[in-house]
């Protein structure tokens, strides 16, 4: 792979079990601050590069996340390919908790946040191809490293990103399903959008931490999303040194 591999921790990722971190870097972005210093070390002996989403102790809400800070540093240390940890909520048959999958489509319903460099700001206009948001290569590689680690996971699905920090309606996510999401989650994009934009191959692994709203009986609680998360830790940990093993 050309560049490092860099992961973007979400929810139950403010570290990363297995990595060996050899330095803190803290640069000025011209976005202000990132969510987090990025880490540097070594992962299965690998050198790669950790990114916790939403800052220490989990202090940001998905849509104060500074996603561009975020992928300028990422971009900065001398990421290469980026994989973006998803907890999310299943919305399609199969899609059940504790479930893994490689998104190969999204659909943004968040709005509100800073989205791109090419703002004619920061940097011109410019409008960058965006009908596959995943890099095709790198689900490859995540999809062959989930098979090494003998976790099976879903090949495609479509990410639908919400807006946040509360969770949907049972009619949102009856839209959601009809728009032809599989998955619903609040970090996604711009992520996706703006690693796009800086040349850097993405792509997602998602793993399934509650069905979505009125998919099942009652609300969701922390407590069950939690649960799914704990139980996935181990599981995410080896895909990602398998990764990077084959990196
Ligand atoms: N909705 C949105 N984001 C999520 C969910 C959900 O049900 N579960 C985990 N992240």
């Amino acid at each position: 792979m050309t560049g490092l591999l860099a992961i973007i921790g979400g929810s139950g990722f403010q570290r990363l079990g297995g990595l060996e971190v050899t330095a803190q870097l803290r640069p000025d972005t011209p976005f202000g601050p990132l969510s987090a210093p990025v880490l540097r070390g070594h992962l299965a002996r690998r050198p790669v590069l950790f990114l916790a989403r939403h800052g220490d102790g989990h202090r940001l809400p998905p849509h104060r996340i500074n996603y561009r800070a975020n992928l300028w540093a990422l971009h900065a240390a001398g990421a290469g390919p980026v994989v973006g940890l998803a907890a999310v909520g299943g919305i399609t048959a199969g899609l059940s908790p504790r479930t893994f999958a490689v998104p190969d489509q999204l659909i943004d319903y968040t709005w509100g946040r800073e989205h791109s460099f090419h703002d004619g700001e920061s940097l011109p206009v410019r409008h960058v191809d965006f009908t596959e948001p995943y890099c095709p290569r790198l689900r490859h590689d995540l999809l062959c490293a989930c098979a090494a680690a003998g976790v099976p996971a879903l090949a495609a699905a479509t990410y639908g990103a919400t807006q946040g920090p509360r969770l949907e309606t049972a009619a949102e996510i009856t839209r959601m399903e009809r728009d032809g999401c599989d998955l619903v989650g609040m970090t996604g994009m711009p992520e996706a959008a703006l690693a796009r934009e800086l040349g850097l191959r993405y792509a997602c692994l998602a793993f399934v931490v509650n069905w979505a709203a009125g998919k099942t009986a009652g609300a969701i609680t922390m407590a069950e999303i939690d649960g799914h998360i704990a139980h996935c830790t181990g599981q995410v940990e080896r895909i990602l040194a398998a990764l990077a093993a084959a990196s």
